[in-house]
């Protein structure tokens, strides 16, 4: 028998092997701090997944924008440099799905229970229906939570806004609720608005508390107020293309594994905001300030008309649609 061919034989076997045995990976990358209710999640849904699946599956989680930065995150899902992305529901207007900004609008949400209505309901899962046409399946939607206010100054009254250069993400809706107050909004990516508030790039900004903290942003910020204006969460999603092509059992137990991280990450959302909140106050270095109720009045009487604003860029069966489940 002649040594090499056997040899060829053998070193072809197993290189087929090894390549039937390399774990399928799906980059997961995000922007914020690992210790956040969404960064908590994806590291859940990793250790869920990779379980479930024996291996078979690599979950690799980029947090803190260490891949991408907001808007480029969007584009490296669509060409498949990455597989998946929880981006926050007020950054899906670039890519020409405008309704998820009506996650965004003031008070459009009285309680998580309100939210809750909406996300698990029939709304939520049309919603992520729309994403189907760009080339992106949407799996769930996580939790964050309601936003404060930060500034230089007190931001007690709506006029305490008057001329500040307010850092928003790219949402219309965003827009118009600082137009409403009169501040100057300014679209910047999460991993810039540290040092943008740092060097006075602008003023203030907005975030639940959990994103706040773990930036540091309080650091530079001498005062917050708990307005609860608005809402911040995720739509948890990956690339079509690569979903559609998993094996159809690898696809269920990564079904499986999301849902488990969804339940734990809405377990763990407040928590973290109350905590995170608290921490703030502990650091010293910022004065939480908690509107009375004639100044809730007042902030509401400013913002609410944006929801009117806003009909033609949402629709206004949507803003009904979700007002109508939230009252419920
Ligand atoms: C922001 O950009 O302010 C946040 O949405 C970041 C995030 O993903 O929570």
């Amino acid at each position: 028998m002649k040594l090499k061919p056997v040899l060829l034989v053998l070193s072809a076997a197993l290189s087929f092997n090894a390549y039937a045995q390399a774990p399928i990976v799906i980059k997961f990358s995000h922007v914020v701090a690992t210790d956040t209710p969404k960064g908590q999640a994806a590291e859940r849904f990793k250790q869920l997944a990779e379980k479930a699946t024996n291996g078979r599956v690599k979950i690799e989680v980029y947090p803190n924008s260490q891949l991408y930065k907001d808007k480029e995150e969007l584009e490296a899902l669509q060409l498949g440099a990455v597989q998946m992305l929880a981006p926050s529901l007020a950054k899906f207007g670039p890519l020409g799905v405008k309704e998820f900004e009506a996650f965004d609008l003031p008070y459009i949400f009285p309680s998580k229970t309100a939210l809750y209505n909406v996300t698990e309901g029939e709304i939520g899962k049309s919603l992520l229906k729309k994403l189907e046409p760009k080339g992106i399946t949407g799996l769930a939607f996580w939790d964050n939570g309601f936003k404060v206010m930060s500034a230089n100054k007190p931001l007690h009254n709506p006029t305490d806004f008057k001329g500040l250069k307010m850092r928003i993400q790219s949402s219309k809706v965003l827009d118009a609720q600082m137009r409403a107050l009169g501040a100057n909004p300014q679209v910047l990516a999460f991993s810039e608005v540290y040092q943008a508030l740092q060097t006075g790039v602008v003023d203030g900004t907005e975030n639940p508390p959990s994103n706040m903290y773990t930036q540091k942003m309080h650091e530079v910020q001498k005062y917050v107020t708990v307005s609860n204006h608005g809402y911040l969460g995720y739509a948890v999603i990956v690339n079509k293309k690569f979903w559609d092509g998993l094996p159809p059992d690898i696809r269920a137990a990564l079904d499986k594994a999301m849902k488990d991280a969804t339940t734990f990450e809405k377990a763990i959302a407040q928590r973290d905001n109350d905590m995170a909140l608290d921490a703030i106050k502990k650091a010293g270095k910022t004065e939480i300030y908690t509107l009375s109720v004639k100044e809730q009045a007042d902030w509401r009487k400013a913002l609410l008309p944006v929801q009117q604003q806003m009909e033609s860029r949402i629709g206004k069966d949507l803003i009904s649609a979700i007002n109508k489940e939230a009252a419920k």
